[in-house]
């Protein structure tokens, strides 16, 4: 049997370069999961039904599951270790562990790097933008509530930071 033909790839994670050789129909997931070592990215439907495998691509939420490796050469991902660590976590992740947003937890890293990606581009989104962007995400234990409340009091927390250190700069500037 023939080997199948297979490409050099290099994905920056999370800031860190990285190099793998994939094949022309491997995902991102398993790339990301199986060449990289990054198992933090879920693997639940493996379809694109369930958002487990979401992860930052050039600060887009995609499912990993459904994108190439390919696609992601010379790219930028970011995961949800990307996004907070337990030494310097995101208000995110401060606010999920706060709300109760996670019981059993395998919807968790999905659902912190869609709303990652929300906030980047919106930091006041309404209940109504983030129950869409979280629309591809699924949960089986929470009942979304309290991840809708955990992501608008991130908002509220990030706009606050971000207040406060426009006016330290103010007044240093003054
Ligand atoms: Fe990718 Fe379910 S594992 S969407
Ligand atoms: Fe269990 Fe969401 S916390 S699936």
């Amino acid at each position: 049997m023939k080997n199948k033909p297979s490409y050099s790839i290099e994905i920056v994670v999370n800031g860190e370069s990285k190099k793998a050789e994939v094949s022309a129909e491997e995902t991102l997931l398993h790339a990301l999961r199986d060449k990289l070592g990054h198992t933090e990215v879920k693997e639940g439907c493996g379809k694109g039904d369930c958002g487990a495998c979401a992860v930052l691509l050039d600060g887009k939420a995609v499912n990993a599951c459904l994108t190439l490796a390919l696609q992601a050469h010379q790219k930028e991902v970011v995961t949800v270790k990307g996004v907070g660590t337990r030494e310097k976590p995101h208000p995110l992740q401060v606010s999920f562990v706060k709300h109760g947003a996670i019981q059993c937890g395998f919807c968790t890293a999905g659902m912190i790097v869609s709303a990652k990606g929300l906030l980047d581009k919106k930091p006041r989104p309404t209940r109504q933008e983030i129950k869409e962007a979280i629309s591809g995400n699924l949960c089986r234990c929470t009942g979304y509530k309290k991840i809708v409340e955990a992501i608008e009091d991130a908002a509220l927390r990030l706009n606050s930071l971000s207040g406060s250190s426009k006016l330290s700069k103010s007044s240093k500037a003054n």
